[in-house]
């Protein structure tokens, strides 16, 4: 069964991979990178302020769920400051010397981007601190009283880390950047221009009625927005003239088992899975993530955020509990206990 939900770069298929690339923002226009229009609005400060002063722009967090635009964000802020972006994550750089190499062969006031910072090694971490803010190394020659540091100056640069975790972020690394963003999932007005752009690239004919359909049940992100776009195009063209028209867009997402709720069949297969396998819950993470296997972070990050938002599931302290919306939803009879769940904890 092919995944299609997972956040890190090396797990999205290629194809996807492309059509994103393709589907890039490339400046921070209203036009090009859609909605977010407080975070655009102070980043167009930040770095008028770092370009009118000739300095390399501060460092800078961006925080938010999988698919709303903070990779596409890190490579507009390069355009827009004129300078080279290398990219790399996390889990990339496994020893300080990695972290070392990438940093002493940057070129002055480039944008560094690490996705997933939140997974970067503490060894690793620690080289970063006074690299972020004096752009020097401190390297450590010899063991015990002998030893000696070398401090190594390094190109300037903007460090700007994306993460979907930002509780898992350790404080030192946090305050050390000078400017921090969420980006929030996106209202289905913004998605419908999200996907209407990108028709526009794909030169795919749509219509309003349609995009607003497929802008409707990408569960506020613009990257599931424009699966479901590049999807229900391939229907268009197979079953039918090309043209997206509304019933095509239906048809499409029908077919594809997204349901009207924008759900697809691993979130109802999850829900299932808490109402018919443990009763509606409360149930583990850890057990959850076995029945249906899956990996619990990619429950925790990918499944989860949309269907507690519109409320299919609860945490709580004893775990995961589906609720009565989630029993109707699935067309089940609710147990009679369930209605207490939808009360504060
Ligand atoms: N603000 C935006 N405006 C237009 N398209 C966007 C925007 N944010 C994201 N996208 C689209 O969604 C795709 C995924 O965004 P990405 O930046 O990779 O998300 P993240 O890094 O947060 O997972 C991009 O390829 C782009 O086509
Ligand atoms: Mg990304």
């Amino acid at each position: 069964m092919t995944r299609t939900r997972d956040a890190s770069p090396v797990a999205i298929p290629g194809e996807e991979r492309s059509l994103e690339a393709s589907l890039r923002p490339q400046r921070l226009t209203d036009d090009e990178y859609i909605n977010q229009d407080t975070v655009k609005e102070q980043l167009r400060i930040l770095i008028g302020a770092a370009k009118s002063r000739g300095d390399p722009l501060e460092h800078v967090a961006l925080y938010g769920p999988p698919g709303v635009g903070k990779t596409s964000l890190a490579y507009v802020i390069a355009r827009e400051l004129a300078v080279p972006i290398r990219v790399t994550s996390g889990p990339a750089i496994e020893r300080a010397a990695d972290l070392a190499a990438i940093l002493t062969s940057l070129e002055n006031g480039s944008v560094l981007f690490v996705d997933e910072i939140h997974r970067l090694p503490r060894v690793v971490e620690e080289v970063l601190y006074p690299a972020m803010e004096e752009f020097h190394l401190d390297i450590v020659l010899g063991k015990g009283p002998g030893a000696r540091t070398l401090r190594l100056p390094l190109p300037k640069f903007t460090l700007i880390g994306a993460t979907t975790r930002q509780g898992r972020l350790s404080a030192p690394l946090r305050d050390r950047f000078g400017a921090t963003y969420r980006l929030d999932p996106f209202k289905t007005d913004a998605l419908e221009r999200v996907v209407s752009r990108s028709a526009r690239i794909l030169k795919v004919e749509i219509e309003a009625a349609a995009a607003h359909e497929i802008a409707r049940r990408a569960r506020g992100t613009p990257r599931i927005a424009n699966r479901w776009l590049k999807r229900v195009r391939d229907y268009a063209q197979v079953q039918h003239d090309g043209r997206v028209t509304l019933a095509v867009a239906r048809q499409a997402l029908a077919a594809l088992e997204v349901d009207d709720a924008g759900l697809d069949k691993d979130d109802r297969a999850l829900l299932r899975a808490i109402a018919e396998k443990f009763g509606g819950g409360p149930v583990g993470l850890e057990t959850l993530a076995a029945a249906v296997s899956e990996d619990p972070d990619t429950i925790e990050e990918m499944w989860e955020p949309y269907l507690m938002q519109q409320g299919y599931l609860k945490r709580t302290p004893r775990g995961r509990v589906a609720t009565p919306r989630a029993y109707e939803h699935l067309g089940l009879v609710a147990p009679a206990s369930a209605t207490l769940w939808n009360g504060e904890e």
